[in-house]
């Protein structure tokens, strides 16, 4: 992995509805294993000759590598993933030798601050990791990613498990056999890291919060894996707060994600994904300069950051400029949240003299 201030590291991301699409293939089984051993190279650029020298084809073929590369972009080593892989990997090894009493950890901020991102790259560098120590143990499954679906039960929960690993769960099946058949399985296979999103999805002030609860301590009792939890504002969900809370609390370190402060991170960010720019008529800087603006225009989130940027690279293959100004990101509208936000602080900075 590359400083985040200078370079990326190489790994898909996607985006709205795609976005979806990519969480639901990561929580089973196949499609994380393919998440973890793709390390998308993004296209090269060709001559200027060359390129406009091509074919009708060809060039549809170059555009459509370059507007795919350009819908992900690629993922920035921020301080947030770096935080989050340097935690993980340091209570992996520490529980590694722990009988009980495993320490966890919780990712917490709002919607769209790279939460889902940072553990699943966690969950990537861990699996990595354990690939290359175990080559010959093809069939360890060291890694288990799943969301927790809205309004969880015990059972939803279990389930859950039970998909990624691409066990049968026949819904009259009993909750007991299939927790049984899950820990069996993870103990089989060696899993060490356990990665729950959504977790805010577990409404602890219900009852069937509170056992969806105590279904995920169960697990974190049975299966000797280090827990790690992301969920949009888990204090404010209430996950920590009472007796089960505090249970929780003493055991979990907390990663706070939150929008970018106007830093060096933030231009490290944008120069990382400038570099990752594949248009031929871009002039690398360009979109640094505007670091300001963009700023303004994102409120410092990642996520909308990401979608500004992307969409503009992807309009400027489209439409031929083959290249980002100022004018091509005016044309784009970030989410509501975000536009809300700049034009509050815009209409702020208006009125101070
Ligand atoms: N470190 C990063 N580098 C590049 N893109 C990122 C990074 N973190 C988040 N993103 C992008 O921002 C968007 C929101 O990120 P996500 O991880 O889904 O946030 P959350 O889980 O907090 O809602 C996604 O499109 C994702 O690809
Ligand atoms: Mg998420």
């Amino acid at each position: 992995m590359n400083s985040p201030t200078r370079h990326p590291i190489t790994a898909p991301s996607a985006q709205g509805s795609d976005e979806d699409a990519l969480h639901r293939q990561l929580t089973v089984l196949a499609g994380w294993r393919q998440f973890v051993e793709q390390t998308p190279a993004p296209p090269g650029l060709l001559p200027e000759g060359e390129w406009t020298r091509l074919g009708e084809l060809e060039r549809l073929t170059y555009d459509e590598d370059r507007l795919n590369h350009h819908a992900r972009l690629l993922v920035v080593a921020t301080p947030t993933i770096r935080k989050v892989i340097t935690e993980g990997r340091r209570l992996s090894y520490l529980n590694r030798n722990a009988d009980s009493g495993r320490c966890g950890l919780i990712l917490s901020g709002p919607a769209r601050t790279g939460k889902t991102t940072a553990i699943t790259q966690l969950g990537k560098t861990l699996e990595v990791i354990h690939r290359q120590r175990h080559p010959h143990s093809t069939a360890d499954i060291p890694v288990i990613y799943i969301t927790v679906p809205p309004a969880a039960t015990a059972k939803m929960i279990a389930i859950e498990f039970a998909r990624f690993l691409g066990l049968p769960t026949i819904r009259r099946a009993n909750i007991t056999d299939i927790v049984e058949a899950v820990c069996g399985v993870c103990i089989d296979t060696r899993t060490s890291l356990i990665a729950v999103d959504e977790i805010h999805n577990v409404a602890l002030a219900t009852r069937t919060g509170a056992e969806a609860s105590d279904m995920l301590k169960y697990f974190s009792e049975r299966i000797p894996a280090t827990f790690v939890y992301a969920g949009i504002d888990v204090e404010r969900a209430g996950l920590l707060s009472g007796t089960r809370g505090e249970q929780i609390a003493g055991r979990f370190g907390m990663v706070r994600t939150t929008a970018f402060p106007r830093s060096e991170y933030w231009s490290g960010l944008i120069a990382a994904l400038e570099d990752s720019l594949r248009l031929h008529r871009h002039r690398i800087g360009s979109l640094i300069r505007l670091e300001h603006y963009l700023h303004r225009r994102t409120s410092g989130m990642i996520g909308s950051l990401l979608r500004l940027i992307r969409s503009a690279a992807i309009q400027a293959v489209l439409d031929g400029t083959e290249q980002i100004s100022r004018r091509t990101l005016d044309s784009i509208d970030v989410d509501i949240a975000a536009e809300a936000a700049g034009t509050r602080s815009t209409t702020a900075a208006k009125r101070t003299p």
